[in-house]
């Protein structure tokens, strides 16, 4: 038994559907001992995955940074998404899909021997944030970002994101702005949104960050309501003078960061532009 994880919820392993306690893998999975494999959100609503094509997407880009073989085509993992969502009986969830290069003897380098990866998906309980959160905002600390440099693969190699996200529960808040060379990137497991003379500004899309799927998404709702946006580095500077700074992630959706290092962000509330992208966020959702 696993704390908060129910052991009967059925789960997809390696060709087969089977229950959570059930589901096993090798030690010598490689992305057990190296972290060589990598993994995708996609949060449900109303029985429907969000976004879902641009998660595959960024699935496959995944899969072709670490050179790991495509385990199926995109008919296939619309099925099995499907599959486990009916296998699932929930609304509200989240889809959680994870590749690894697979099992081989340990040796650093890809296995010379072709090998099947190994491919596990689930679907989780998840409540989308609270009309709390939502109305209150959340509370950040600024770090520096010490990840590797290729934090636009979504790989299973988090322990950079773990340290870092143990740093804002150490601290009591919800979570990390770090900066890497005076300049923003983005959270422990989300992007961070910069507003500064009505404009929402948002780190570049390269290696230092992971391009959010809400990434694309915030980008469409600003130019929705108007809003300019702009894609540029951001100093840590104009961070700490932001009007307002947000976060967006599959599980956070999109929130506001209303302190940061115990100061207040702007009014110290949610402001206009979160609000009128939050609702633009919530529009979506409902048209699924
Ligand atoms: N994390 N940056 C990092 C480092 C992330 O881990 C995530 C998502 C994001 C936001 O991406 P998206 O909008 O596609 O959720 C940005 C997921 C939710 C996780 O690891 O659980």
């Amino acid at each position: 038994m696993i704390p908060g994880v129910p052991g009967e919820s059925q789960v997809y392993l390696n060709g087969e559907f089977l229950r959570l306690d059930e589901a096993k893998i090798s030690v010598l999975d490689r992305g057990f001992i190296f972290g060589d494999g990598i993994y995708e959100v996609v949060p449900v609503y109303q029985g429907n995955a969000f976004r879902m094509a641009e998660h595959l997407n960024r699935l496959d880009r995944s899969l072709a940074a670490l050179r790991i073989a495509q385990p199926f085509d995109r008919a296939g993992w619309i099925d099995l998404i499907q599959q486990l969502l009916a296998r699932t009986d929930m609304e509200t969830g989240i889809v959680y899909l994870q590749v690894t290069r697979g099992v081989a003897k340990r040796d650093h380098q890809f296995p010379s021997v072709p090998v099947a990866p190994t491919v596990f998906g689930m679907v989780s309980a998840w409540s989308p944030p609270t009309a709390g959160q939502r109305a209150k905002g959340l509370a950040a600390i600024s770090i520096p970002d010490e990840r590797w440099l290729h934090c636009e693969i979504k790989s299973v190699s988090l322990l950079g994101n773990v340290l870092a996200k143990q740093q804002a529960v150490d601290a009591q808040v919800d979570e990390v702005v770090q900066f890497r060379d005076g300049y923003l990137t983005e959270g422990s497991s989300t992007n961070i949104w910069v507003v500064s003379d009505g404009k929402l500004l948002a780190p570049p899309k390269n290696n230092l960050i992971l391009e959010g799927i809400r990434y694309g998404l915030m980008g469409e709702l600003a130019a929705e309501a108007g809003i300019p946006f702009e894609s540029r580095r951001i100093s840590q500077q104009e961070v700490e003078q932001a009007d307002e700074l947000m976060l967006s992630s599959a599980t956070k959706e999109v929130l506001a960061i209303v302190s940061l290092d115990g100061k207040p962000v702007g009014s110290g509330k949610p402001g206009p532009v979160f609000e009128q992208l939050r609702a633009g966020y919530d529009a979506r959702i409902a048209a699924l």
